[in-house]
């Protein structure tokens, strides 16, 4: 979608559609009592028949408004005046734009609402990111059973002063960006196991390199796997058919000089549990275990299209877990590329097994931060549900930056202990650490395990398993937390 920023006169500008607000007791906005007064009030007239009230989300399509230009006046509601914030705004957009779809207008105008909810720059950008959401389609494999009858083609987003124009324009271009590796994130993760293997997404990362010049991308096979050690990494591949790939992609826009941010994105294509199988029940979901890795292409192709002033390193480690006459067994004892040793009480615990090799790696790259992000345990999505990614570090700086990042972009994560009191959970009689801890807070300890391998740079660990798809009706990837990665990135640019 294309998105143009626009100020000026409102009345006669010619459009298919022009989209105003309104809020609850059928109070204006700003913008919408201009239009209003310019046709005759009009538009209060409709409002006091009681059609519709202002009630976030809904919305009122008008013809033939007298002395306006625009074809048709879509009539949004905001909610409560008093009150109106980011929230209800971002819900008044996500019912705005499948309406705008399913419309015959190829072309709008959203005038943006007066008072604003946040500042101009965060208000586009949530426009943005929520018009491309809602457009985007999975058509790979399947006949798309509600196509859009006039796919919305450009939106125009109207300012009503010239001074918000540069910030507007801004945060198009910034919003855009996020979409698309938002976009890209959802569908790694809507494609099937089947699909997006290992070896699919190594070649997704090549497309990559291919588009843009800075970034450089460097697929590592088992068997030099192998040669650095990773026994931990190859003892989860082992069980499947699917060969490991360790996918590293260096996007140099920095000095030289400057040290890189790491993301490392656990690429499980399809987690059955291995040995410790799953239940059934769901188990097509686990084709999503590989979004961490999905959230780097995206941030990585974000990064690229912005050209982004900084040094990034993007590590996706891939694998299957399938159970399997050599598949890991439970009271397996491994050895990581670190040299400590691990005995495996569940197969199931596998993301960490791939992690933490991944990690080891990192240490050659002399990073400034290193975040992974990884589909890690149920016992997140327990405790956070789907609104907010589980944060966990012991250092406060970057905890504090990752938090922020969250907020500003609208994909939160939530800070969670990594207290040493948790550590003991992993000792094991046989091996330097065992891969699981009891069930008592399972997101924690896979945390303390991961915090074993990562002692040599500032880390964090996002464990994202509740946030990065949606179950039931509305199955499918959510792109998260692509849109929190790249403000990290811009903050840092
Ligand atoms: N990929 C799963 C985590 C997961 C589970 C994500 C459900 C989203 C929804 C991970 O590999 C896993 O199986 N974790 C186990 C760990 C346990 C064996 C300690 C889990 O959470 O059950
Ligand atoms: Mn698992
Ligand atoms: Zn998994």
């Amino acid at each position: 979608m294309e998105f143009k920023i626009k100020t000026g006169e409102l009345a006669t500008l010619k459009t298919p559609c022009l989209v105003l607000g309104v809020f609850e007791k059928s109070k204006l906005t700003g913008v919408a009592e201009d239009i209003d007064a310019k046709s005759g009030n009009r538009i209060a007239d409709i409002l006091k028949k009681g059609d519709m009230d202002g009630e976030v989300g809904k919305t009122l399509m008008l013809y033939d408004l007298p002395e306006i230009s625009a074809d048709r006046v879509l009539l949004l509601g905001l909610g409560k005046k008093k009150g109106f914030d980011r929230t209800a705004f971002r819900k008044a957009l996500a019912a705005l734009f499948p309406q705008l779809q399913q419309s015959r207008a190829r072309d709008a105008v959203l005038a943006l609402p007066d008072p604003l909810p946040t500042d101009t720059y965060t208000s586009v950008r949530d426009v943005v990111l929520t018009a491309e959401d809602k457009a985007y389609r999975y058509t790979r494999t399947k006949d798309d059973k509600q196509p859009l009858k006039t796919p919305l083609k450009r939106l125009t987003l109207w300012v009503p002063k010239k001074q918000e124009i540069a910030p507007a324009e801004l945060a198009a271009r910034h919003g855009s960006a996020m979409a698309s590796g938002i976009s890209l994130a959802k569908e790694l993760g809507n494609l099937p196991g089947n699909i997006c293997t290992p070896s699919y997404l190594a070649d997704t990362a090549r497309d990559l390199a291919n588009r843009f010049k800075e970034l450089q991308v460097e697929v590592l096979e088992e068997e030099q796997m192998a040669s650095l050690g990773m026994g931990a990494l190859l003892s989860v591949s082992r069980g499947s058919r699917q060969p490991a790939k360790l996918i590293c992609m260096h996007y140099r826009g920095g000095k030289s000089g400057d040290k890189p941010i790491v993301l490392v994105g656990k690429g499980l294509t399809f987690d059955a549990g291995g040995i410790s199988l799953k239940p059934a029940a769901e188990m097509d979901e686990m084709k999503y275990d590989m979004c961490g890795g999905a959230s780097v292409f995206g941030a990585m192709q974000a990064a690229c299209e912005l050209e982004l002033p900084i040094n990034l390193i993007g590590v996706v480690p891939s694998s299957e877990n399938l159970p399997d006459g050599d598949a890991n067994k439970p009271g397996d004892i491994v050895t990581s590329m670190s040299g400590q040793t691990i005995e495996i009480l569940n197969t199931d615990a596998e993301g960490r097994l791939i992690l933490c090799d991944a990690l080891t790696y990192c240490e050659r790259f002399e990073p400034g931060i290193v975040i992974d992000l990884a589909t890690l345990t149920g016992a997140c999505v327990v405790a956070l549900g789907k609104h907010a990614a589980g944060l966990f570090t012991q250092d406060d700086k970057l905890a504090a930056e990752i938090l922020t990042a969250g907020e500003t972009a609208g994909d939160r994560a939530w800070r969670m202990p990594l207290w040493d009191d948790y550590q003991s959970q992993l000792d094991s009689n046989f091996a330097d650490m065992a891969n699981v801890g009891s069930r008592d807070g399972g997101a924690i300890t896979a945390a303390c395990f991961l915090s074993r391998f990562t002692k040599k740079y500032r880390w964090a660990h996002l464990d994202i398993a509740g946030i990065t798809w949606l179950t039931g009706k509305e199955k499918g990837g959510t792109g998260r937390p692509v849109a929190l990665l790249t403000q990290l990135l811009l903050d840092r640019a």
